[in-house]
């Protein structure tokens, strides 16, 4: 029997020291690189000129830029690589910890990248919080549903996203020409991310580690007790410990799943495909293209500078909104509905979007209609593909599988976005307005996957969820 508990002070503090110290650094990293971009150019053809007497081509400064954005996703695959380990090792706690190493050690290259006149020190520097953001992606919401009641798994684990969204926003204001986005401060933008750090270095070490790590995986059941006690402020955690023995006793019957075994047993691969097919459908529902692609849409439509940037700042604060309605609604209409809401949202607007492209010279009220679509379209991710993916895959692994799990899946979603970094620009270019017609067919891909493959969890204890993957690889029932 699941006990409901409800959410206290402390528990929420140490959400709080999570979403803060970790989501927030991520959402920071992904949305701050936007303003300072021009400026770095800028920057970086002045470097170039004073070392070598000529002006940086076109080219050359096209690549730079790209490495400085896109070296950052493979710092992320490696993070992503190094949850299991870290997990394992250190803990959940301990490893997000550590974890904060990275972020000064970038934080002093963005800082003093331009009083040492070197580029190199930023694309070490984004490299460095890449691992931090890819660690990160893996180590909070596991820490964050292993610390969660089961009544509160589904909303907290959209925290993450939430906080994402947030600092996504917050970045974009602080890049700002009236803040932070100008010729002198740019660094200061970039080295802000120690900030996140700071915060959870002073705030994490007095939350307890994972419950569940420390009862599962170390056998420690006094600490174990100890720590569910702080995070439910009562002494009274005897039928949650309880469960959690439960789960630790089918444990020691079931080892850590190997790398090899998760690829080859039918009872974890069919999770594995799901975990996998989810982060796809996140990276390759176009969002980062629309996001990318938002700037010219409002550009067309006659918008003037400072107009997009409200534009943007609405895309942004309505990511926030519905990414906060999203976590209302997880618990009620269930992680699968939100997931095809979403997805299916996304397609439709796809559709529309592709349209108003083709046929913006037919007058400008197609262009505004643009705009309401580029919104639309941020919104229905929000809804279901911003955040689900990232709690499912904690909510469909035993603890034994979840750490190499997690580290597959956060991989797949770093590369995904890496491969849409690289490959959106070219097609783009080939395909012009048409392009979004690539998104609604991989979206409609994703859609059918989702109705046929992926069962609903909502008030499903993990036992539960584990038997009818046994069930579904052993029996061959397809049913949800
Ligand atoms: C380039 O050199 C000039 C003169 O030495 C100096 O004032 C300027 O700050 C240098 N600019 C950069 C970006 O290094
Ligand atoms: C570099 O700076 C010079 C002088 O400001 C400018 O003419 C040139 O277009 C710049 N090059 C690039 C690639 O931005």
């Amino acid at each position: 029997m699941i006990v409901s508990l409800g959410l206290n002070s402390r528990l929420l503090f140490a959400i709080t020291s999570v979403a803060l110290g970790s989501a927030f650094q991520h959402g920071y990293n992904l949305g701050v690189m936007n303003a300072p971009l021009v400026l770095m150019g800028n920057w970086m053809n002045a470097t170039h000129f004073n070392k070598t007497n000529e002006y940086i081509t076109e080219g050359s400064l096209t690549m730079t830029l790209s490495w400085v954005v896109s070296i950052y996703c493979v710092g992320g695959m490696i993070g992503g690589a190094c949850t299991g380990f870290f997990s394992e090792r250190f803990g959940r706690k301990g490893g997000l910890l550590i974890n904060n190493v990275f972020a000064f050690m970038a934080a002093i290259m963005f800082g003093f990248c331009k009083m040492a006149n070197s580029l190199e020190m930023i694309i070490i520097g984004r490299f460095l919080i890449g691992i931090n953001n890819g660690l990160n992606a893996g180590l909070a919401p596991m820490y964050l549903s292993e610390i969660a009641p089961t009544s509160l798994r589904g909303a907290i684990g959209t925290v993450y996203q939430l906080a994402v969204t947030i600092s996504i926003l917050f970045s974009q204001i602080m890049g700002l020409e009236s803040l932070l986005g100008t010729e002198t401060l740019w660094p200061i933008l970039l080295a802000l991310t120690a900030g996140p750090a700071v915060f959870q270095m002073f705030t994490l070490p007095i939350c307890p580690e994972s419950p569940k790590y420390l009862l599962i995986n170390k056998g420690r059941q006094t600490d174990s007790q100890r720590a569910l006690s702080w995070l439910r402020d009562t002494t009274n955690v005897h039928e949650e410990m309880e469960e959690m023995q439960g789960e630790a006793e089918a444990q020691k019957l079931v080892p850590a799943v190997s790398l090899r075994e998760i690829l080859t047993n039918p009872t974890l691969r069919i999770p594995l495909v799901i975990a996998v097919m989810m982060m796809l459908a996140q990276q390759f529902s176009g969002i980062n293209a629309v996001i990318f692609f938002s700037t010219k849409i409002y550009e067309s439509a006659g918008l003037g500078e400072d107009e997009a940037l409200y534009a943007t700042i609405a895309m942004g604060s309505m990511n926030v909104l519905m990414t906060l309605v999203s976590l209302v609604m997880v618990e009620k209409a269930g992680r699968k509905t939100l997931m095809l809401t979403g997805l299916g949202g996304m397609a439709i607007v796809c559709v529309f979007l592709t349209l108003c492209l083709a046929l913006k010279d037919y007058g400008t009220w197609i262009s505004y209609c643009s705009i309401v679509l580029v919104i639309m379209f941020v919104v229905m991710f929000a809804t279901g593909p911003g955040s689900i993916p990232w709690f499912l895959v904690n909510e469909i692994f035993a603890s034994n599988a979840r750490p190499i799990a997690a580290s597959i899946a956060v991989a797949v979603n770093w590369t995904a976005a890496f491969l849409v970094g690289l490959l959106f620009l070219p097609v783009a270019t080939a395909l012009g307005p048409y392009v979004f017609l690539v998104f609604v067919v991989l979206l409609c891909l994703f859609i059918v996957f989702t109705v046929k493959k992926v069962p609903e969890t909502k008030g499903r204890s993990i036992d539960e969820i584990t038997a009818l993957f046994k069930q579904q690889a052993y029996g061959g029932g397809n049913s949800v």
